[in-house]
């Protein structure tokens, strides 16, 4: 399966073989492909795509016997430090964007050629028509993992990528394909949106705690608006639908109306609003730049099953636990501060009609409904049947006070609306936190 080098690429090869590229040489290899790009050109056109799959391995045509094969089989010829020549044309490419210097993809080559993602590029040529490839990152956490099981039931094809910093593997669901990236430190995840091609990019993994992004900004800003960013640009260099995974409750300041709308100019209060802020700037104005189909769904607080207790909404998974256990809550200040309690469910629906009618912009995923602690430590306690009297503290400094945001854009726009009620959702999350209810997957 050697593939045969023309003379005019043997000799680009054996200039680059010859040293590093020099700046202005990536410089200028960046902005070609980037010309491309904001002209609306995916970054394979079909006829690459072909050449991408014939030099991975195959196409769909391959019978299940050639497929084994494929996996259990070493490349023909490799050079002298174990690359297939098979790969040089995909080393060439990859470089070409200015993401990685020759020494890099070389190595990246290295260390994926037998992991299975290769099979990514494989997909028949009906999955590819289909349309139905879904990256989900953050999707072995609390919300992700919803947005995950949501996809599957629908017929996609999902691509989990998860650090695991917060979120843990039972949480993704079965069918899922699962990769352990950090987005951050990790430079292949330039490279996710090319193995996988996806059709849509659901970006939720994020560092998910206000307080801890109050404690230490540096812990926020990497994973938050590093991560996001190259995630954005793993999306525009296919041209993926974007949906990006803000917050309502953290943006919106202490004079906003109550329930907010999407024209309320943000006022974030910490550096996790400020970097989720920031990000939305990215992907609002890429979207405009590139052209990309980007949209940003600003959620309420969010919670339900496999909710993470340290997330944002995390007082559900924190009630729920501390009456299992027959343990007082601590409720901060009077307990008369009022959020906006949103499903899971209802939010994974949020960003799967969010990618299915693309309408790129900004829109609020909430009830409208502000709930305050108080009320909502009387209604867990309702739905267990147990009474335990809550531990009162202090007020805690910078707590916004109420907060409820208004999904009227995103009703019109996608016809979505908030379907599981509050005390039923309540029960289900008990449950789940009881042993009632099982975990997504693995
Ligand atoms: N839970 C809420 O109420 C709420 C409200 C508004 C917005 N959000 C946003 O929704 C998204 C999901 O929140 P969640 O509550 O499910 O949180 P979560 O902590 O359960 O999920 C986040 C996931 O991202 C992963 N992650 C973190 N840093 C990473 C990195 N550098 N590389 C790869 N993976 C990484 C974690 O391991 C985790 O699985 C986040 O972007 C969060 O900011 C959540």
């Amino acid at each position: 399966m050697t593939a045969e080098r023309s003379g005019d690429e043997e000799s680009r090869w054996s200039q680059r073989q010859g040293g590093e590229r020099s700046e202005e040489d990536r410089v200028a290899a960046a902005s070609e492909f980037d010309v491309e790009r904001s002209q609306g050109a995916p970054a394979f056109d079909d006829a690459e795509l072909e050449e991408l799959i014939a030099e991975a391995g195959g196409g769909g045509e391959e019978d299940e016997e050639d497929e084994e094969d494929y996996y259990n089989e070493e490349p023909d010829e490799l050079d002298e430090e174990g690359v297939p020549f098979d790969d040089y044309a995909f080393i060439e490419k990859i470089c070409k964007e200015g993401y990685y210097t020759e020494e890099e993809a070389r190595e990246l080559v290295l260390e994926r050629r037998h992991w299975p993602e290769w099979s990514y590029l494989r997909l028949d040529e009906e999955e590819r028509i289909a349309g139905k490839r879904a990256l989900v990152t953050g999707g072995a956490g609390f919300i992700g993992s919803h947005v995950a099981e949501l996809l599957l039931e629908r017929g996609y094809r999902v691509l989990v990528v998860d650090d695991l910093s917060s979120g843990r593997i039972e949480n993704v669901p079965d069918g899922a394909m699962f990769e352990k990236m950090n987005l951050v430190d990790d430079v292949r995840a330039f490279q996710l949106a090319y193995h996988f091609c996806p059709d849509y990019v659901f970006h939720l993994a994020a560092q998910a705690s206000v307080t801890v992004s109050v404690q230490s900004p540096f812990m926020d800003f990497f994973p938050n608006v590093v991560g996001t960013f190259n995630v954005l640009e793993g999306a525009r260099s296919r041209n993926s639908r974007f949906v990006f995974a803000s917050t309502g409750g953290a943006l919106y300041g202490e004079d906003a109306p109550l329930p907010t709308n999407e024209d309320f100019p943000p006022d974030p209060l910490s550096p996790y609003g400020i970097g989720k802020l920031c990000c939305e700037i990215y992907t609002t104005h890429w979207a405009r730049l590139y052209e990309c189909p980007n949209t940003v769904l600003r959620l309420a607080n969010v919670y339900g099953p496999r909710q993470n207790p340290h997330g944002e909404a995390g007082v559900v998974a924190i009630f729920s636990q501390a009456l299992r256990n027959g343990e007082a809550p601590r409720i901060y200040g009077d307990g008369e501060q009022t959020r906006d309690y949103i499903h899971v469910r209802d939010v994974a629906a949020a960003f799967v009609a969010a990618a299915e009618r693309p309408s790129p912009g900004v829109y609020n995923v909430g009830t409208g409904v502000q709930t305050s602690v108080n009320r909502l430590w009387e209604l867990l306690q309702g739905v267990s049947g147990r009474s335990v009297t809550a531990q009162h503290m202090p007020p805690r400094m910078g707590e916004l006070r109420r907060s409820a945001l208004d999904a009227t854009r995103m009703r019109e726009a996608f016809g979505w609306e908030p379907k599981v009620g509050l005390e039923e959702g309540l029960a289900e999350t008990y449950a789940y936190y009881t042993g009632g209810l099982p975990s997504a997957g693995r």
